[in-house]
């Protein structure tokens, strides 16, 4: 079938099987070209076929030459229906970790669950024996809870009072002023119940109970700050409440894998677009500035760059591992460095409609959007009939 974008808002109901593929290929290829990483051999990512998460297996595998097991909940294709960007994002890596002779099993379903804790567990056991690197990566908007069986739904909400500024449509460019109303107390526990840490240390604590972890084992999950720009409903909102329990978690986590010499960290990473922040109200508007201020300055990087570098330059370099006085790895350096932030600032206060096409990157936004489904991917022939039915070869 010929696959068009069918966009609703902040998603895109279809994905191109081959825009998609190409951007994997894209991404194997820069982390090929930094070189090798000696690091991790057996990877579980958790939230593997998209964003972060997908750049992180990427990593592992082409980087530093490890075996994956993915885990995601994604759409499959059916006839006539194309199936979610992760969906094919998952069959290209697949494709390619085979070619290269790497090791790769994936498992489609909610990570929530006790049953795919339970698939996983018995999959590591049956093909790899034991993990060195547990990556944490979902992002979702809700989650069932394995065992009291209610189900949480996050809010993006600021927390005491009303939070107004300006937002983007990026797909109109008209720039308004928005009010989002703040959050309840129940909105706040159910944000951090999905968002925040628990979940990252029950697959921790299960993988721990059947001797899963090596020696030496490392587990990072991402996490955000930003600037004072996006406070109210980043940082210090509910998102923000549940970054704090996800970051407290890591010194939970770290303790219990004492005797294993092994650690849990939390990386920070730069603001990007994603499935996941394109939903945030203001966020599109800032990271529009940012991209024109850090492309001017050469600092611009996608989650391949991020990830690829956590890797090289602050997990694996064979010393210590860097961190801030709260005990995080930072890769949003650049993005958080004065001059970049002060540039932001001055641009912010004169974004409007009128003015954002030249003073911020909203076609570079709009492209990321359209990529991550797989669209506008150059090099990709969108008239062509594609095959929709792409299989995931490793699917468990
Ligand atoms: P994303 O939406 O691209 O990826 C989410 C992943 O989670 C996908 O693989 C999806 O299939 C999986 N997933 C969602 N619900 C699931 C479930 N119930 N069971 C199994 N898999 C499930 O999101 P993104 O942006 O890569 O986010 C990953 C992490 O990075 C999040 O913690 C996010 O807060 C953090 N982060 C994101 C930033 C951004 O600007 N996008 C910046 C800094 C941190
Ligand atoms: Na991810």
């Amino acid at each position: 079938m010929i696959i068009t974008p069918k966009v609703r808002g902040f998603i895109c109901l279809t994905a191109h099987p081959k825009g998609c593929e190409q951007n994997v290929v894209n991404q194997i290829n820069y982390v090929k070209s930094k070189g090798p990483i000696e690091g991790p051999k057996r990877v579980l990512v958790l939230g593997a076929s998209t964003g972060f998460g997908l750049a992180s297996r990427i990593t592992s595998a082409f980087g530093a030459n490890a075996a994956t097991i993915g885990v995601f909940f994604e759409k499959p294709a059916a006839e006539g229906k194309p199936g979610s960007p992760g969906w094919y994002n998952t069959a290209a890596f697949e494709k390619e970790a085979q070619k290269a002779g790497l090791y790769a099993k994936s498992i489609n379903g909610d990570a929530f669950s006790d049953e795919i804790k339970r698939t996983t567990l018995d999959l590591i056991k049956a093909d790899l024996g034991q993990i060195d690197l547990v990556i944490y990566s979902l992002a979702s908007p809700r989650r069932v809870h394995p065992k009291t069986g209610v189900i949480h739904n996050s809010v993006l909400k600021p927390i005491g009072q009303p939070f107004s500024n300006k937002t983007v449509d990026f797909h109109t460019g008209n720039v308004s002023e928005v009010t989002i109303t703040p959050a309840s107390d129940e909105d706040i526990a159910n944000t951090v119940a999905v968002m925040g840490g628990e979940d990252w240390e029950m697959w921790i604590d299960a993988l721990k109970a059947e001797n899963l972890l090596a020696p030496g084992a490392t587990t990072v999950a991402y996490s955000y700050i930003g600037p004072s720009l996006t406070e109210a409903v980043y940082r210090k909102g509910t998102i923000g409440r549940a970054k704090d329990h996800l970051e407290a978690t890591a010194f939970t986590i770290s303790d219990k894998l004492k005797d294993l010499n092994g650690k849990a960290y939390v990386s920070v990473n730069k603001a990007l677009v994603t499935q996941a922040s394109s939903a945030i109200p203001v966020i599109p508007l800032y990271i529009s500035l940012l991209y024109k201020v850090m492309k001017a300055k050469g600092l611009h990087e996608g989650t391949i760059e991020q990830i690829q570098r956590l890797f090289q330059e602050r997990l694996y370099t064979g010393g210590e591992v860097a961190v801030d006085e709260k005990g995080r790895i930072r890769v949003d350096d650049w993005e958080m460095r004065d001059d970049v932030q002060a540039e932001v600032a001055a641009l912010w206060e004169k974004a409007s409609t009128e003015s954002l096409p030249e003073i911020g990157d909203l076609q570079g936004y709009r492209t990321d959007f359209f990529n991550l489904f797989g669209f506008e991917v150059p090099g990709v022939n969108y008239d062509e009939d594609v095959n929709e039915l792409v299989e995931v070869p490793g699917l468990v």
